[in-house]
This record gives C-alpha cells, sequence and structure tokens, in this order.
C-alpha cells in the first residue's frame, strides 16, 4: 500500500534527533503502540540514537490483548540495552517507574553532576502527548488524532536529577514490510488523507477474522462461519449490519470500512493486537527479501540500459 506522508517533517525529526543526541543523551525512551509492538517500532532509531540503551513503553496497552502484550514484553526486555514496560493513559503515575527502569539502563547517571537525560521519540498519535501531560500534571503538549504535528522541543523535569527531552511524531522514510503499512493505518498512525480506508479495513477484517473471529461476531451480531465469506463480503456484511446502506440497498463500504475503523481504534471490538513477535519476525524476513530482489532487479536494469548506451556509441561510432 502506498502511504503518502511528508518527507520535509520527516527529515526536521531526524536532524532533530541527531541534534538532541549531540548534547548528550543517556537512555532513548521509545514509545510503541502495544496493539503492534513491531511495527510501531522505528527500524532507525537504533542508528539514529547510536544505540543508546533503550526503553520500550508499550502504550495503549488497555486496548491491546494482554497474552500478546506479555509475548511482546518478554520479547523486548530479553533483547541487550532494553527494557520494556507496559503503559496506558489510566496510569496516573508513570514517572517513578519510568526513571526507575531508566537508572536500569544507565546505572553510571544520577546526582545533580550527572541528571540523567532521557530522549522521548514514538509515531504520531501512539500517545506521546498524553504521557507527556500525565508526567507534567498539566496540559502542555499538544494532543490530537491527525499525526504529523510538530511541536518544539521541551525539556521535563522527571526528578531532581532526571529529565526528558521530547521529539515530534516520526515515522520513517519508508514502511518496507507491508503488513507494517496496514497495522499502522489502522491504527490511526498515518494521517486519513494518507491511505485508502477501504484497502487498509479490508486487511484489518482479514486478520481480526483469523485471529478474533468471535469479537467480530459478537459486535456486528453475524451468524454462521465468517470464514468462507469473500472478505469484501464480510465487509459488507458489517456495513448492513450497522445501516451503511445507499440508496437500492447497496451497502457503502467507505462507511463501512469507517466505523470498523473507528471501533478498532476506540477498542470498542475487545482488546486486541495485530501482531506477535512471531509473525512480525515472519513478516519482517519475508519484507528483507523482497527489498533484495527489488534491488538486484533495479541493478540488472541499470546494468542493462549502462550496456544498451555503450552499444549505442559503439554503433555511432561505426557509422
Ligand atoms: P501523540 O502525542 O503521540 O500524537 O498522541 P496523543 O497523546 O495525542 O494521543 C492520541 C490518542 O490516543 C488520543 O485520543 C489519546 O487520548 C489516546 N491515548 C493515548 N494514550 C492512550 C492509552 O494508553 N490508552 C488509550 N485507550 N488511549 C490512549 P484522541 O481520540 O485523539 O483524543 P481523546 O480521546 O483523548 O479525546
Amino acid at each position: 500500500m502506498a502511504i503518502q506522508w511528508f518527507p520535509g517533517h520527516m527529515h526536521a525529526t531526524r536532524k532533530a534527533i541527531k541534534e538532541r543526541m549531540k548534547q548528550g543523551i543517556d537512555v532513548v525512551i521509545e514509545l510503541i503502540d502495544a496493539r503492534l509492538p513491531g511495527s510501531s517500532a522505528n527500524p532507525l532509531l537504533a542508528s539514529l540514537t547510536d544505540g543508546k540503551p533503550s526503553l520500550k513503553l508499550l502504550n495503549k496497552q488497555d486496548l491491546a490483548d494482554p497474552a500478546r502484550t506479555q509475548l511482546w514484553l518478554d520479547h523486548y526486555n530479553a533483547l541487550p540495552g532494553t527494557r520494556a514496560l507496559p503503559l496506558d493513559a489510566g496510569n496516573k503515575a508513570p514517572a517513578k517507574a519510568l526513571v526507575a527502569a531508566c537508572r536500569e539502563l544507565a546505572p553510571l547517571r544520577g546526582g545533580m553532576s550527572k541528571p540523567l537525560r532521557i530522549l522521548i521519540c514514538g509515531i504520531p498519535n501512539v500517545g506521546k502527548s498524553t504521557l507527556i501531560n500525565t508526567l507534567v500534571g498539566k496540559k502542555s503538549a499538544k494532543t490530537g488524532d491527525e499525526p504529523g504535528i510538530t511541536k518544539v522541543e521541551q525539556r521535563i523535569t522527571l526528578d531532581q536529577d532526571a529529565y526528558l527531552f521530547d521529539t515530534p511524531g516520526m515515522l520513517w522514510p519508508r514502511i518496507s514490510i507491508p503488513e507494517s503499512g496496514y497495522k499502522l493505518a489502522a491504527s490511526g498512525a498515518v494521517g486519513r488523507n494518507a491511505l485508502d480506508e477501504e484497502e487498509v479495513a479490508l486487511e484489518l477484517l482479514d486478520y481480526l477474522r483469523l485471529h478474533y473471529a468471535p469479537l467480530l461476531q459478537a459486535r456486528y451480531r453475524l451468524e454462521g462461519d465468517i470464514g468462507t465469506l469473500k472478505i469484501d463480503e464480510l465487509l459488507e456484511a458489517i456495513g448492513r449490519k450497522r445501516g451503511a446502506v445507499l440508496g437500492g440497498g447497496r451497502v457503502n463500504l467507505q462507511k463501512a470500512a469507517e466505523i470498523l475503523m473507528y471501533e478498532f481504534r476506540q477498542g470498542v471490538l475487545g482488546r486486541i493486537s495485530l501482531e506477535t513477535p512471531e509473525e512480525f519476525k515472519a513478516w519482517a524476513a519475508a519484507a528483507a527479501i523482497a527489498d533484495a530482489e527489488r534491488e538486484r532487479l533495479a541493478q540488472e536494469k541499470k546494468a542493462q540500459r549502462k550496456g544498451r548506451s555503450s552499444r549505442d556509441s559503439w554503433d555511432a561510432v561505426e557509422e
């Protein structure tokens, strides 16, 4: 799926992160979406932050499947220099747990002469402003569900000797794992104008009926085996149940897609996660093979073009 966003904005954010790293950072907090903890983690972050110790916060865990969240916590906690914690908006005082985890990751920092400097990053709409508002105890950061709103960097005091530096929400320039593109879009990380909602809803539905069929059936009162329906028939059935019908009895699939995505994002369907560590690993491996093949074909084409142009120049000499 082609997702269009704003390379200029992403470029500015990358620059801001690099600049902040130069001034000294001890731990990088990455806020990821607990419903898609692989797809919402920035694959470029480790290189942008010079492999600094990382705390992954799996936010919106109240919306995610608890068993899968545990799998992801185990996955991230097993990585070197990495700690992972679940988080949600209902958590009233997360600062203590965050600072404790960061201190574990940078045990040599602390005290007034060597304060702990923490950078926080995350994709748009993952809940960073909400977290920061909770941390500072007032409405200081911009919140909203349209991604891509740049904010100036701010420094938040978490403890006497622990500071948090904020960065604007950021996606990376190219999402090479197709499954991740759909999941990011379904979660609300990608601006509405940049995607085809019907296409994203069909992909979402395809995953949900395989892994969370009872939740779909209960929410939309669908009877029978929904696995036997074609995926667009299933979206149609949902639209019909919810009254998204046009003149002549045709279902408004765009409206049905919007209903499904809205209810998924709000957690109305139930607690759902769109990937396990195993699945994500397999998708990433397949994407790496596809990328290598694309690169090979591009090189082959380039060589052919080069061969053709040198043949043309020989022909010209012979004439
Ligand atoms: P951002 O700065 O990373 O872009 O995200 P922001 O805090 O603006 O949060 C995006 C949306 O996610 C907000 O909903 C926010 O309330 C919701 N959110 C943040 N953290 C959590 C969480 O842990 N659990 C749940 N369930 N939701 C969370 P919104 O619809 O844009 O606004 P509103 O519902 O707050 O009015």
